[in-house]
């Protein structure tokens, strides 16, 4: 089945220069960006995208990271497009990641982990209309 997912690139890969490196992967490996944009997330939109991982640890210090500069946002699309994004992208912990992943490549911490992807069909659907109207997302006609 055709689906789509949810795609972050991270203040840390911005501000190394990494955004078309990174949607290099993505094209290479065969997904298409049907919709993307540039954003300096507030606390308030930080906070209320990762809601779920309020209260845990790590939670305060991913809201700072997360609008410590600009990112960008996208829609991927393509065949399976939440695992393939989810193995594309490697494990959250880049020392765990697989050879080749985005994380194991561009991620520096467990924190500044360079991009972020849907875990979920649940997730994906959230996230997408979390950023993105009905009307940004351009799916290919040819
Ligand atoms: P992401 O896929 O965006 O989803 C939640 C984020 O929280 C995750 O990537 C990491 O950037 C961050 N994160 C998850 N676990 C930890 C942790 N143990 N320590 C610091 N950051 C974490």
């Amino acid at each position: 089945t055709i689906e789509r997912t949810f795609s972050i690139v991270k203040p840390d890969a911005v501000k190394r220069n990494l955004i078309g490196a990174i949607y290099q992967r993505i094209e290479a490996a065969g997904l298409q960006i049907v919709a993307a944009k540039m954003l300096h997330l507030t606390k308030e939109q930080a906070q209320g995208f990762y809601a779920e991982h309020e209260g845990k640890p790590f939670y305060d210090g991913l809201v700072e990271f997360m609008t410590s500069g600009p990112v960008t946002v996208q829609v991927l699309e393509g065949e399976n497009a939440i695992t393939r994004y989810r193995e594309l992208m490697g494990k959250t912990n880049p020392e765990e990641a697989a050879c080749g992943t985005l994380r194991a490549d561009f991620a520096e911490s467990m924190r500044f982990n360079s991009v972020h992807g849907s875990d979920s069909p649940a997730s994906a659907e959230r996230e997408i209309a979390y950023f993105f109207a009905g009307d940004e997302i351009c799916p290919r006609t040819l």
